[in-house]
């Protein structure tokens, strides 16, 4: 999987300890806006980053913890479970009145070592995959309202991604994480979600393709998520974003943006690429929200000089950040 933009994230500052929140602001409502705006969140950041945190209780609806729930965080050894930063990062959303995304159940980065280098049979993968799912999505069960059960299955070029999941199971562990995660919580509204498949190529056309079968093959699939990592340079129109939304509801299917960032831009075109997406998502019926992967630049994955985010590194609106939310507030 080829990351889109892929920052030197080297040069952010190491992640403070997990921990709680605390909740020292007056959160915003959720009835705020028309659709859930959310930002991935790290607890240590906002415990220790006053900007950071007081921006992420006043101006955004819906949290997705960033890394808090990958396997090699909550699964550090076969058998053993840490959930101290899923736990930070869910508590102080109930906390604060914030919708939760669930990310991700099953990807093929930040696996933990005794699974990247187990001498596991397909059999034992499955088995290891199953109980994972209902391990993670079964701790949140209720509490979740959208988890990204399969994150980037695709490579760059549409083919699937040779991922230690395809190589034992073929695409049929897709299914079988589905299958799992809606036994586990029939509540939570359960995603694909992926990298690089806004614009206009094959990653786009096999994405839409997979949705679509998983769709009409019943595995309990109800969205599709877009991640919209974007440069200054090339950055999804609204068009582009409304064909590939319609597309997706003539499936039946909800789609979200669930990880949006747009680097290296200048002011202007950073505002014109986020209101392209938030215009495109409060307009369409079957698009549940659009989350930003960060909330101040000084944090976000890409290295702070990326200045991707809607709040500077000292947690100062930039232009993006009234492009974003106006067309969720009519
Ligand atoms: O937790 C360890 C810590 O113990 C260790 O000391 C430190 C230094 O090695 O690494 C810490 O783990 C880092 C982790 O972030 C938590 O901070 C990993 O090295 C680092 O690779 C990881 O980067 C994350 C990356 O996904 C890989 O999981 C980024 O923060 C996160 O923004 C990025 O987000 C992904 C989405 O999940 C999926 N879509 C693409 C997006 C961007 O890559």
């Amino acid at each position: 999987m080829a990351l889109a933009a892929c920052g030197d994230a080297d040069d952010r500052p190491p992640a403070p300890p997990s921990g709680p929140i605390p909740v020292d602001d007056d959160p915003i409502a959720r009835e705020a806006y028309s659709k859930a705006v959310g930002a991935a969140v790290w607890s240590g950041h906002a415990r220790e980053d006053d900007a950071y945190r007081r921006r992420l209780i006043t101006h955004f609806t819906s949290v997705t913890p960033e890394d808090g729930m990958k396997w090699a965080i909550v699964n550090p050894q076969r058998g053993e479970y840490d959930f101290t930063e899923a736990d930070a990062v869910v508590e102080f959303a109930e906390q604060t009145g914030k919708r939760i995304r669930g990310h991700p159940l099953v990807w093929d980065l930040q696996l933990p070592d005794w699974l990247e280098d187990g001498d596991f049979t397909p059999e034992d993968l499955e088995e290891i995959l199953r109980r994972h799912v209902a391990e993670l999505v079964g701790r949140y069960q209720g509490r979740i309202a959208e988890w990204d059960v399969v994150n980037e299955p695709l490579a760059d070029d549409g083919s699937w991604e040779e991922n230690i999941w395809y190589r034992a199971l073929g695409e049929d562990y897709v299914r079988i994480a589905f299958e799992a995660a809606r036994e586990a919580d029939p509540e939570a509204r359960l995603f694909i979600n992926e990298i690089g498949a806004e614009s206009r190529g094959p990653k786009s056309d096999a994405y839409l393709e997979l949705a679509g079968r998983l769709r009409r093959d019943d595995v309990p699939i109800d969205g599709v998520g877009f991640q919209n990592h974007a440069t200054g340079e090339r950055y999804p129109s609204q068009a582009r974003i409304e064909r590939l939304f319609g597309a997706v509801r003539r499936m039946g299917l909800d789609v979200a943006i669930t990880e949006m960032d747009v680097a290296n831009a200048g002011d202007g075109r950073q505002a014109s690429a986020y209101r392209a997406a938030a215009t495109a998502c409060a307009e369409a019926r079957n698009c549940t929200g659009l989350t930003v992967w960060g909330v101040t630049d000084r944090w976000s994955w890409l290295g702070r000089d990326a200045e991707p985010l809607l709040f500077n590194g000292r947690g100062r609106p930039k232009p993006a950040l009234d492009a974003l939310l106006m067309p969720f507030s009519d």
